[in-house]
């Protein structure tokens, strides 16, 4: 799909890996809605792109919510008369599984998991429904191909996303809609810097470095671009640069 003058919903829009996917589509000549529960951070966002001569608009939403998720992909047919892309890339960090926080497992599954299912629900419904061809790109993790002893809930929402993703490669043929997953590993963000605190220079190592945003949103593009890939799940790595896993 060529970006230029196609429409597009990023959700998560506001900061780290989603904020630089905005930016690279708006960079790119898309128009983006930059989709995000935080108010300032969305906002800024499409300021900046708006700023450097780049279409956005900022839209709240709480993924959690179908309506808002819905409203949200409406607000590309509202705003830009379309809808081509649609990534869905909020996310929230690992989860402290047997602390005393009964709650705050199910809230990663609601984020990363039921939330990007919903996303994908109502935007390959709504493409399918206009008739037009559509890429649906949704962040899992490396995290996701690779057990995370400290955070086995965030890799096990991971695992499922990538897995749902592979399961709908056939809506390409269907219905011209392609659904692709990327995978990144370490990423220099807000949500890292938060979840791993001091660990981080030791994951680093592990890993062979951090990745900065913008080397995911390369991917995304390239995943966009390629019209070829439907199910496919890009991995993201500081040793690998990008490649696919089987
Ligand atoms: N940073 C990493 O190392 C890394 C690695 C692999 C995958 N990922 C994935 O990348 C995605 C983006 O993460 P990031 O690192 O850029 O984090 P981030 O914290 O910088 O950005 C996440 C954004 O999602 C928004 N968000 C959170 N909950 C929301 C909700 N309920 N509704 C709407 N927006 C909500 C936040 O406000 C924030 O703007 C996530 O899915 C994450 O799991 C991150």
């Amino acid at each position: 799909m060529d970006i230029r003058d196609t429409a597009a919903v990023v959700t998560g829009g506001g900061s780290g890996i989603g904020r630089a996917m905005a930016e690279a589509l708006a960079a790119r000549g898309g128009c983006v809605v930059v989709a995000d529960l935080d108010a300032a951070g969305g906002q800024a966002v499409a300021d900046a792109i708006l700023g450097s001569g780049g279409r956005a608009v900022f839209h709240r939403c709480d993924v959690r919510h179908t309506e808002d998720v819905a409203n949200a992909i409406a607000a590309a047919v509202e705003h830009y008369g379309r809808l081509d892309i649609v990534c869905n890339n909020a996310g929230v960090g690992g989860e402290d599984l047997f602390g005393d926080d009964d709650a705050g497992w199910k809230r990663t599954v609601d984020i990363n998991f039921t939330a990007m299912i919903e996303g994908t629900r109502i935007a390959v419904r709504e493409m399918r429904r206009r008739g037009t061809p559509g890429v649906v790109v949704n962040t899992a993790s490396m995290g996701g191909l690779v057990p995370m002893p400290g955070s086995p809930v965030y890799a096990a929402t991971k695992a499922g996303i990538i897995h749902f993703t592979r399961s709908l490669a056939g809506l390409a043929e269907e219905c011209g809609v392609r659904v692709n997953a990327i995978c990144p590993t370490y990423t220099d963000t807000p949500l890292v810097r938060d979840v791993e605190g001091d660990r981080i220079e030791e994951l680093k190592a592990q890993v062979g470095g951090i990745l900065a945003p913008e080397d995911v949103a390369a991917g995304l593009i390239e995943l966009i671009e390629d019209d070829t890939r439907a199910g496919a799940v890009m991995r993201v790595t500081v040793r690998g640069g990008r490649d696919f896993a089987r």
